[in-house]
């Protein structure tokens, strides 16, 4: 790794998480634009994976159609003998031999991600999402592996809908939700490792992410199966919460500077300008599919539900980085246009995530 004028430069990664939305965004692009890089994905495939993420849009195997360059481990960050090996195996492979590291990185996605589920379960969010991080921190000190700590803008709790301030690396923590409680926990492990024993890392704290390949639990792709469905979008409340929206792309392109430039030991917020209420988001669809405005049910609000997240982005620019996509309706676009081609991809998730949904959400 050279270190001068703050750059960095990697060929072995592993991305733990990789068969989820934004790890499998992340490995695709990166084996599509940066032939030196290699990847070993480590991911335990809960029910937030889909192993077609680790395949082409044409179904290859990633192994196969990157041969030389991907390789993936089913394991849980959990266990930490897995991680333990896999973060020695990715050492050994960057060394070449000579006892250096300096070319690994652990991109750290692995996560229980639903708000919704952490309300149900909140343990498996303590179990991945803190041990899982502590376990992949402590082996990148034993192998002296940089580590770059995915997180979200959710550690700062939320914000009042008419506040003039967004998120700034200086917010207070003030997580309001299992889930976010758990990724604030995770953030100041990190912290705690970078201080007292001495991991190399950088931290990002990203804004809610749309894309190809998320979930049909999450609120964008949930309303665009529905719709693709001939059902109608479901709105929490009053639909009156904001979300600051980014594309997966811009988001994985922001990790790859802070990768290359980011300094170490300090944390970026990633965010591209996007809020919009939840209502707006709705009838942006709508719109797109040819439908009525008022074409959507209100149903049971999330209880605790955080009114308004908004990055201030300065952190990241100042890196560099700019997001490609400022059209929010164009990327909604092509978003609605890869779920309408990709249909067997998410019509088994979306029936388990819908009869999940069915126990709790009545309509208003
Ligand atoms: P996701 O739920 O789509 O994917 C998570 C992946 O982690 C899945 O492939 C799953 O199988 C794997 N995983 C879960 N538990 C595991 C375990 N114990 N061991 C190994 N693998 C495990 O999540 P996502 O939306 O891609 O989020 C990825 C990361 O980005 C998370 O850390 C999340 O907190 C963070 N983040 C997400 C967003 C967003 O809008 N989606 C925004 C900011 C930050
Ligand atoms: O801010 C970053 C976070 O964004 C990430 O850390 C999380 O992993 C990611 O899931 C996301 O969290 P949110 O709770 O904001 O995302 P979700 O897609 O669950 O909901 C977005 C908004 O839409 C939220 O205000 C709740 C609302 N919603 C959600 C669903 C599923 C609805 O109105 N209807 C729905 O059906």
């Amino acid at each position: 790794m050279s270190t001068e004028a703050n750059t960095r430069t990697f060929t072995h990664l592993l991305v733990t998480g990789g068969a989820g939305f934004i790890g499998s965004n992340f490995v695709h692009r990166t084996l599509a634009t940066r032939p030196e890089v290699k990847i070993h994905v480590l991911d335990a495939l809960t029910y937030a994976a889909n192993p077609d993420n680790l395949k082409t849009e044409e179904g290859i195997p990633l192994e196969e159609a990157y041969p030389g360059r991907f390789t993936f481990t089913k394991g849980d960050i959990v266990n930490s003998a897995v991680v333990d090996d896999v973060v020695g195996e990715l050492a050994r492979e960057a060394s070449g031999g000579d006892g250096r590291t300096s070319g690994a990185a652990i991109v750290h996605c692995a996560a229980e991600s639903h708000n919704d589920n952490s309300l149900v379960d909140p343990g498996v969010f303590a179990r991945t999402n803190v041990e899982g991080t502590v376990n992949l921190a402590a082996a990148a000190v034993r192998h002296n592996v940089f580590l770059h700590h995915i997180s979200t803008d959710e550690v700062f709790g939320d914000l009042a809908l008419d506040d003039p301030q967004r998120f700034t690396t200086a917010t207070p923590y003030r997580p309001s939700s299992p889930y976010s409680a758990s990724k604030a926990s995770a953030d100041h492990f990190i912290r705690a490792f970078i201080r007292s024993k001495g991991l190399r890392a950088t931290v990002s704290n990203c804004s809610n992410n749309y894309g190809p390949r998320q979930h049909p639990e999450k609120f964008i792709p949930r309303q665009i199966t529905a719709l693709i469905e001939g059902k109608k979008p479901r709105l929490y409340g009053q639909g009156l919460n904001v979300r600051d929206w980014i594309h997966v792309d811009d988001h994985n392109d922001a990790v790859w500077t802070i990768l290359e430039k980011g300094t170490e030991g300090e944390t970026y917020l990633i965010g591209a300008d996007g809020e919009r209420s939840n209502i707006q988001v709705v009838r942006d669809l709508l719109r797109i599919f040819g439908q009525q405005p008022n074409a959507f049910l209100h149903v049971t609000d999330r209880p605790g539900h955080d009114r308004r997240y908004a990055i201030d982005p300065i952190s990241i620019r100042s890196l560099g980085w700019e997001p490609v996509y400022w059209s929010f309706d164009a990327g909604l676009r092509e978003t609605v246009a890869w779920y309408q081609n990709n249909q067997q991809w998410w019509k088994e998730a979306r029936v388990a995530s819908e009869e999940k949904y069915s126990q709790t959400e009545r309509e208003l």
